[in-house]
């Protein structure tokens, strides 16, 4: 059974896309098999996996929608993308909540799709939009893990509770497995007080052991995209292909993959 991994925050800009993306290329660089199920019609891991959205005419939201309708997987909406399988999204992933909103059981839509296709991964990786909406939802029901990427200012900090009640909600009526990996800073500038004092605060409310090493700010991580490339080949020596070779480590000691 493959490990789910979910990335979720539901404040906007807070790192979800770029942590998922960078981590599913260094666990597949690391030769195990992954997929990243990109589930945000902004669809940005998909656009960062080199695909253009408005091209993919058949991603996740027609492969769940003709899993419910007609019991059919449609394993062609995985692509090959790097050293990682990609299930693309796109504008349409939007109607999700409209069409399914009444359904029974609408909440396990995608860990029941992701049952049928997982077997052949030792991970999955969920990219979440920013919200606690229908789509978050399923893939925290689908969840093992759950990371959540935090950009270090104080706003961010504002929004963690409801964060963290949605996981207790969640452990209680959906998904008892459901366990947090950690929060990860993101974006930090270790020359700002703030910066510090927002870590600082992160480990008095969720523990240290529950606060992974910060990622630093890093214009490569800005500027990788717009290549089509992920920082580790776009810069592999730049701040960000360090931290994020870091925390995968992490990633894989918390869930005692090493060695
Ligand atoms: N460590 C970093 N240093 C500099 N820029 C970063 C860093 N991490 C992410 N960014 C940039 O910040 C922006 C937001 O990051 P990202 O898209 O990963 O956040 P998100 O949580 O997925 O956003 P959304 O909520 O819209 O889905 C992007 O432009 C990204 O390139
Ligand atoms: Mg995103």
């Amino acid at each position: 059974m493959a490990k789910v991994l979910v990335f979720a925050n539901h404040k906007g800009g807070s790192g979800k896309t770029t942590t998922s993306v960078h981590t599913a290329f260094a666990l597949g660089d690391r030769g195990f098999r992954v997929l990243l199920v990109d589930l945000d019609s902004q669809a940005h891991a998909t656009l960062y996996a080199g695909m253009l959205p408005y091209k993919v005419s058949r991603g996740i939201f027609e492969a769940l929608c003709a899993f419910v309708e007609d019991g059919v997987v449609m394993k062609e909406v995985i692509h090959k993308s790097f050293c990682f399988d990609l299930l693309p999204s796109s504008e349409e992933l939007g109607g999700f909540e409209a069409k399914f909103s009444s359904f029974p059981r609408r909440e396990a839509i995608v860990k029941n799709f992701l049952l049928e296709v997982e077997k052949e991964y030792h991970f999955v990786l969920i990219d979440t939009p920013p919200s606690l909406g229908l789509l978050t939802l399923n893939a925290l029901v689908s969840g093992d893990f759950l990371i959540i990427p935090v950009k270090v200012d104080f706003l961010s900090l504002a929004g963690l509770a409801q964060m963290m009640r949605t996981l207790y909600r969640v452990n209680a009526y959906f998904n008892p497995e459901l366990r947090l990996l950690g929060v990860v800073p993101t974006m930090y500038d270790g020359r700002t007080r703030v910066a510090k004092e927002v870590v600082r605060q992160l480990q008095e409310n969720f523990g240290k052991e529950k606060v992974f090493l910060p990622i630093r700010q890093d214009v490569r991580l800005m500027e990788s995209p717009s290549f089509g490339q992920v920082v580790f080949q776009y810069a592999p020596h730049s701040r960000g292909a360090q931290d994020y070779q870091a925390f995968v480590e992490e990633v894989l000691q918390r869930i005692g993959e090493n060695g």
